[in-house]
Formats: C-alpha cells, structure tokens, sequence
C-alpha cells in the first residue's frame, strides 16, 4: 500500500471513529425473588405458576422470571462487554409474572429499586434513560392518566437520570423528555405507552391519557422546528405480536393514533426502541407511497420465562442483551450487535455470554436505517435461509425449530404492518403464498439476490 493510501485510509478510520457511538438496550428484567433450587420442580418459583421447571439451575428455567443471579450475571456481561457505552435504555418490566396478591406497591417499589441500584452500581456514571413497563405498577397494568405515589416514588428513585423537568412530567404521566446526553440538536423521548395498553381498564375511555399523545405531537413539532434528531423509548409496542395470530397490545384507536404521529413527525424521529415482547423483532413504518420512513426495534428480554398467552407453543427465550452503534452526527443506527446466555449451558457447564449475531452480517446490509431493514424484512419474506435465521434469533437461539408458512405469515406481517386493517389484508395476501411453492416468489427471490449482490 502507498503511503498516500495508507493515510487515507487512517483518516477515514479516525472519522469513522468519532462518528460512531454506541449505547446498551436492556428489557424485560423480570427479576422473581423466589426463585430458588428445590426438589419439588413445581416449587422452584412462582412465576412459572406451578408449572414444573425441569431444567432449572443457577441461571434460572424457562418457566421461570429471572433469579437475582441470572439479574447480576447480565448486568455485569454489559460491563465486561462494552464498559463506557454513551448511554443506557432500559425499557421497562422488573418484576415476576405473578398474581397482584403476591406483590403489593411495596414490592413493586422494591424491585424497582434493587434494579435500579444495581444498574447504578456497575455504571455510575453512565446516564440512563428508563421507561416503566406494564408489570411496573401495582396492580399490573393498571397505569392511572394521572399523578399518583408510584410514578412519585420512581421519579425520586430515579432522580439522578431526570432532569427538572422530566421529573415533573413523570410524576403527571409516567413520560418525559431531554436532550440527548445534553446535546444540541438532539433529543430522546420516554414514553409511557402502557397507558395504551388493553388490559388497562382505566384509559379505556379517554382519548389522551395523560395528555401523552399532545404532548408527544407538541414536542415532536419543536423537534423539527429546532432541526433536532429523535430517538423514541418505551415498553409496550403499537402493532402485533409476531408469535401469535392478530394480536395486538394496544386498543385500536390508540394504536391508529400513535401510527399517525410517528407518520406525521418520521422526518425527526431516527429511531424506536422498545421491549415488552420479549422476543428479537423489529416493526416497519411506511409512508403513503410505501416507502420505509421508520424503524421500531425490538429488543430481546433477559428473563427467558416461557409465556403463558394461549395458543403460543414453546413460547421461552434465551436471555439476550443488545448494543446499539449509532452515527452520533445523524443517530443513524448503524449496526444492532446481540448477546446471549444460552440457559441451558450456563446452568449445566459455566456462565458464558456470547455474541449471537450482528444485524449487517447476518442479513447482509449496509446499516440499519429504515431502508436497509426493509431489505431485511423483504429477504425474510422471499428467503428461506434468511426467514429461518431471523426466526432463531427471535427467540434468542433458543427455539431453532423450522419456521414454516404460516410462521413466516405471522412473523412478515406483524414486522410490515402495524396498522390493523393492513395487517389483515397482509395476513391474507402472504398466507396466498407459499415460499417454497409459488414460481411468483421464486422468481421474486432470485430478483432479491441479484439486487443484493449489486451493491
Ligand atoms: C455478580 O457478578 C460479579 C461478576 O461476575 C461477581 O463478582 C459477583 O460476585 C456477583 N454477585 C452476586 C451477588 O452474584
Ligand atoms: C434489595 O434491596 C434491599 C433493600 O435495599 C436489600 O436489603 C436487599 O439485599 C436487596 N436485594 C438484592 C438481591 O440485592
Ligand atoms: C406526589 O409528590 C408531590 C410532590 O412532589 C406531592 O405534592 C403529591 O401529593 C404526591 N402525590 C401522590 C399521589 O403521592
Ligand atoms: C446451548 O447449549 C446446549 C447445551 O450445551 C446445546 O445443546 C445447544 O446446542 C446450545 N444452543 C446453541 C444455540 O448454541
Ligand atoms: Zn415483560
Ligand atoms: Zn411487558
């Protein structure tokens, strides 16, 4: 290489360098305090409610919430893995899938807390942007569009991550918003959608609980006035879950009426990030001519307890944490890098977190902007070897069974459309089409691969 080459390419290094940031996404905690090794499998934890964990040990079962040692385990994986990220999101759910009579807003307060501490112990001086998650309340789900002593409590637990103003806002509605690091020009915003939430009985007749939609409209509009760059957090996602059949979490109006401001503001919003499914997936939003304007990803839990949603099989995950890499000029997602524990191992053999994959080599894309992850999502649809891929990972390389037709309908649809009626007519129009049959989708394909191989 000629010298003149040689510093070229060190100068891009170093600009590639100081463009690029990185920040941890971590979900779905689920920490259960009983959790404990016994003889009788139906007594080793009361979130796997009685059914039996066979498989449990140190790091936990899949029946089961997270022992407080799976809890240390990932906290310290992040550290050991990458030690001085930009920043910390952490989306929400602390506490075990048991009944309301087990916990109490004591428990809830304390779990909170514990996690909390535990995160500020392993990265104190990292800042950390939260949201509350749908088990972050007592009773579960049941977020008030109002002040109350939890939101009150949490704010106070969380007051070294709030500014001034965030904690007011929080203590009105669970939601707030700050500049980005403290940086001009961007910005990040902490919603509380389990006010959207169906199982919460009390924002099921108001329009705009907490007044969060305005607000969100309101914020976003100053975003753009400011030329600022968005990042959008929060728990529980608009749209439908992809492990089972037209499901969806939000009530329809809300969910229309979140799809409509996220259209209305796409040109400031960079990026969503949110947990709640447990489960590696990511949604698409289109604009009117249906072309990718956003992307919301979804980032997989540390708890690996099986889900007990009827007409889900084997429902269960690896625990998974992520790594974003984001261009600190634009906060384009750059690249998603997962890690996991695979249970199984670490319970018979030793604690072992690994890199599962890394979102550019894996699916073969340049970045992960809203039009590389639409070639992702197109590639799932028409590929065989890259569906089945992306269907491993989403239960964290735990379920690697075949994902067959009707999977890849769920999956393709839930991750293309978020809004009701077109999900639908998308369940209709893929279930027309068999990967492995149909010439129209070999022929897609091979028109797939050939794009692909162009750049
Ligand atoms: C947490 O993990 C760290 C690092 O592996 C270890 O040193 C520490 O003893 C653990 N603490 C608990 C309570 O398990
Ligand atoms: C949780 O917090 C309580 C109160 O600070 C403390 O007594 C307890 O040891 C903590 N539990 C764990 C597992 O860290
Ligand atoms: C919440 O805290 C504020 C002070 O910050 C207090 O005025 C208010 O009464 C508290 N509300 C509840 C429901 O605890
Ligand atoms: C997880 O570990 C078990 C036991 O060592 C092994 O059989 C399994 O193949 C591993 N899974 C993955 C995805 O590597
Ligand atoms: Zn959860
Ligand atoms: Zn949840």
């Amino acid at each position: 290489m000629s010298p003149g080459r040689l510093l070229l390419s060190c100068l891009l290094f170093k600009e590639t360098l100081a463009l690029s940031g990185s920040f941890w996404h971590i979900t779905d905690l689920h920490w259960d305090p009983t959790y404990r090794l016994s003889d009788n499998p139906e007594l080793v934890c009361t979130s796997s409610s009685k059914r039996p964990a066979l498989r449990a040990g140190k790091f936990g079962d899949y029946v089961c919430d997270s022992p407080w040692h799976l809890i240390n385990s990932s906290v310290y994986a992040m550290k050991h893995i990458l030690p001085d990220p930009d920043f910390i999101v952490w989306t929400g759910d602390d506490t075990p899938h048991v009944p309301n009579e087990d916990l109490g807003e004591e428990a809830v307060i304390n779990i909170i807390s514990n996690l909390t501490n535990i995160i500020t112990e392993v990265f104190p001086s990292t800042k950390v942007y939260s949201a509350l998650g749908n088990h972050d309340y007592h009773p579960k789900n049941q977020f008030p569009p109002a002040p109350n002593s939890i939101y009150n409590r949490t704010a106070e637990m969380w007051h070294d991550w709030l500014d001034p103003e965030s904690k007011e806002t929080f203590k009105k509605g669970g939601y707030y918003t700050e500049k980005l690091l403290n940086r001009n020009g961007f910005r990040m915003l902490v919603l509380n959608t389990n006010l959207y939430y169906d199982q919460n009985k009390l924002t099921l007749d108001t329009d705009d609980p907490a007044g969060q939609f305005s607000w969100m409209d309101r914020t976003l509009t100053e975003a753009a006035n400011n030329k600022e760059k968005v990042y959008i957090i929060g728990h529980v996602p608009p749209g439908f879950f992809e492990k089972k059949r037209s499901k969806p979490w939000f009530t329809s109006k809300f969910n229309k009426h979140y799809v409509d401001l996220i259209k209305k503001h796409h040109s400031v919003i960079v990026g969503q990030f949110f947990g709640h499914h447990h489960t590696d997936s990511f949604r698409m939003f289109y604009n009117t001519e249906d072309l990718p304007i956003g992307t919301m990803f979804l980032s997989p839990g540390v708890t690996p307890w099986e889900t007990t949603l009827p007409g889900v099989v084997d429902g269960a995950n690896n625990p998974g944490i992520r790594v974003f890499e984001y261009d600190t000029k634009t906060l384009l997602v750059r690249d998603v890098v997962t890690y996991y524990l695979n249970l199984t191992h670490a319970n018979a053999v030793t604690e072992r977190w690994e890199k599962e994959y890394r979102l550019t080599e894996s699916f073969r894309v340049p970045d992960a902007s809203p039009a590389s992850m639409h070639r992702v999502l197109e590639r799932i649809a028409t590929e065989r070897c890259y569906l089945q891929k992306y269907y491993d990972f989403n239960s964290v390389s735990y379920d690697l069974t075949h994902c067959d037709n009707d999977c890849r309908v769920d999956h393709v649809c839930a991750a293309r459309e978020i809004d009701f009626e077109k999900y639908e007519q998308c369940v209709i129009k893929e279930g027309a089409v068999s990967i492995n049959g149909g010439q129209l989708l070999v022929v897609l394909s091979v028109a797939v691969s050939i794009v692909a191989a162009g750049w």
